[in-house]
């Protein structure tokens, strides 16, 4: 895969757009969970918030559909100067996985709702769960980087090149 300098000015927009839409959809997932249980019990409790992490949830998955064909006709910067292999690995493969919860998560959440389906209510949920620790990590390695190893990786997703 092509290996430019660093992320373009549509790469950082897009991670910090769904980072913030992320944040939105874990504030309104109280009010999605009540208007869920609320159609088991054959009552509607579909109010503004539960419309805005559906709308948003949609969101996150296209712009996650937009990074991803972004990324692979673009590629992504090679890992920082000094990184072993195996940090490197680590790195891509955390990338990976948190690829693979922004399409997945908001996909089970669709099945579940629009679709009726009860086990993928779970399925959003325990995503979601593992999603928040791998999420903690990737900022505990991003904050690493900046102030014990001082390489400046945070500004490789501030400053396009
Ligand atoms: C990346 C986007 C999304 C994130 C981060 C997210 C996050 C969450 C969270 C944190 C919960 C509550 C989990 C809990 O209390 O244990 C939840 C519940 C729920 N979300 Fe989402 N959500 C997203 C997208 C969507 C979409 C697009 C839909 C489609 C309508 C949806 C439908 C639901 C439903 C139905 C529940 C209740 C499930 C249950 O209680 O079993 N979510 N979501
Ligand atoms: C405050 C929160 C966050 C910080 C400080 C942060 C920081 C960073 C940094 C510095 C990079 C560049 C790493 C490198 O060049 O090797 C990066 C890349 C990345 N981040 Fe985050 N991030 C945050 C939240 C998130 C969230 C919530 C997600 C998605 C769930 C995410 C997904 C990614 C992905 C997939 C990459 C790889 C580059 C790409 O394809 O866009 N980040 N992040």
């Amino acid at each position: 895969m092509a290996s430019p300098e660093g992320y373009s000015r549509l790469q950082i927009a897009l991670h910090w757009a769904v980072a913030g839409l992320m944040g939105l959809n874990f504030v309104s997932s109280d009010a999605m969970k009540a208007a869920w249980w609320a159609v088991e019990k054959g009552r509607d409790a579909f109010g503004n918030v539960a419309m805005v992490h559906v709308a948003s949830g949609i969101l996150i998955l296209v712009l996650a559909l937009l990074r991803l064909a972004v990324r692979l006709g673009r590629g992504a910067p090679a890992a920082s100067a000094g990184t072993s292999p195996m940090m490197a690995l680590a790195a891509r493969s955390m990338h990976a996985a948190l690829y693979g919860a922004m399409i997945l998560i908001p996909l089970a959440g669709l099945v579940a709702w629009f679709g009726g389906v009860r086990a993928m209510g779970e399925v959003h949920e325990t995503l979601f769960a593992v999603t928040l620790g791998l999420v903690g990590l990737h900022v505990l390695a991003a904050a690493v980087h900046q102030w014990v190893l001082r390489d400046g990786l945070l500004l490789r997703m501030w400053r396009a090149r």
